[in-house]
């Protein structure tokens, strides 16, 4: 018997649960042709909520329709990525493609007086050529009924010379009527950081998903359809792995794959007892501070975590005030770090002065893990960090 749950980032699940909405948000925008408002998209949410799922989802709808899907991670070099698999080569470099004009229009911001020469070039080359490699293979193709999807993964502030390069190329082949379609995905304080750049007005008029957590009736129905065959489960059974989920979609995968497998351990064939489901919940929740916690927590300044190690002492919400005192901190100070973290889904407003843990079993995995934090920062504030 096959596990029908796939606990692993990026992957598209075997059910994909909720997420109806954006998913006929897209279709309806390729249906409505060049220059419809949901061409041009933004998704953010926390680590695990299902980005990189969305994007490869979407992806898969659009070549249904004939179109040619390039996925990118936005990292150092993505637009000489996009270039070169536009041309159908390794070794399409920038700086090969020979361009008389470069009149540009759209801003790039400041231009730092010390860049040397060839840098400056290739600020402005950039959008040019790549808005060239995208007409160039539009051109091949049938646009009547065809057109190129881009979607870019782990949209940072890094990366911001060449979103900006990206943001200039898309605007001009829109405005050419070109059909084109491009989908970002990043966490909410990264895409922030980028469309608060002002050289990218264009991108900013995108259209913006915020993924959270599914409805439990979405997940609910989703395990009575994965345990409803080779291997099955009683209703309450099913309900107390639903639970356990919160909703949020990683868990779901986790939860459901360790149900099962703790089942095959356990040898119960074809039942999920209730057993079964409480360790694999356990297993579950283990995985979950692994997968998702320490990375999150891994790129959050120290005050940050800080802050959510001063909330975990409490078993329920937290008064912000509170907080910022158990941190010698001022209110003002803590502020800063409440806001950082309510924009990236880990935590949330719920009253004035009040703060909850959004992100689940964030709470159990400071208290679990807090003294081995403390002492990373301990370390990091003696070396000066
Ligand atoms: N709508 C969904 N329903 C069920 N599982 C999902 C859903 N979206 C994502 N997942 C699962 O959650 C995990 C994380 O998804 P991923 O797209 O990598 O998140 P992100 O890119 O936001 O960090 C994967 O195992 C994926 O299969
Ligand atoms: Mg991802």
């Amino acid at each position: 018997m096959q596990n029908p749950f796939k606990p692993t980032a990026g992957r598209i699940p075997p059910v994909l649960v909720g997420r109806e909405d954006i998913i006929s948000d897209f279709d309806y925008a390729m249906m409505d042709g060049v220059g419809s408002p949901g061409r041009l998209m933004f998704i953010t949410g926390a680590r695990g909520v299902g980005k990189t799922v969305m994007l490869d989802t979407l992806g898969i709808r659009a070549r249904q329709q004939g179109w040619e899907v390039i996925d990118e991670t936005a990292d150092c070099g993505f637009i000489q990525r996009l270039v070169d698999t536009l041309a159908g080569k390794e070794d399409a470099h920038i700086s090969a493609y020979n361009m008389p004009e470069l009149g540009v229009d759209g801003g790039f911001g400041k231009v730092e007086l010390n860049l040397g020469r060839v840098e400056l070039d290739r600020r402005e080359e950039r959008p040019l050529t790549l808005r060239r490699a995208v007409g160039a293979r539009l051109d091949e193709m049938d646009e009547s009924s065809q057109g190129i999807l881009i979607t870019l993964d782990e949209v940072q502030s890094g990366s911001m010379d060449e979103i900006r390069a990206l943001s200039i190329a898309m605007q001009h082949l829109i405005r050419e009527g070109r059909n084109v379609a491009l989908i970002f995905a990043g966490l909410p304080s990264a895409v922030n950081e980028v469309l608060s750049d002002k050289a990218i007005t264009f991108l900013q008029r995108a259209e913006r998903y915020h993924l959270g957590s599914v409805p439990a009736e979405k997940v609910l129905e989703a395990f009575e359809e994965s345990f409803g065959g080779e291997k099955k489960a009683r209703m309450e059974t099913l309900i107390r792995l639903t639970k356990a989920t919160h909703g949020y979609p990683f868990m779901i995968q986790l939860v459901g794959y360790w149900a099962w497998r703790l089942s095959e351990i356990n040898g119960h064939g074809e039942w999920v007892t209730e057993e079964d489901a409480e360790q694999g919940i356990e297993r579950a929740k283990v995985k979950l501070g692994d997968m998702v916690h320490m990375p999150a927590l891994r790129k959050l300044p120290a005050q940050a975590i800080n802050y959510l190690l001063a909330m975990s002492v409490d078993d329920d919400v937290s008064n912000t005030g509170e907080v910022a005192r158990r941190m010698n901190r001022s209110p003002q100070f803590g502020n800063v770090y409440r806001t950082m973290l309510i924009e990236n889904d880990l935590i949330e407003p719920v009253a004035y002065g009040k703060v909850a843990f959004k992100m689940p079993y964030l709470r159990d995995y400071l208290r679990e893990h807090g003294a081995y934090l403390q002492m990373r920062e301990n370390i990091s504030e003696m070396a000066g960090e």
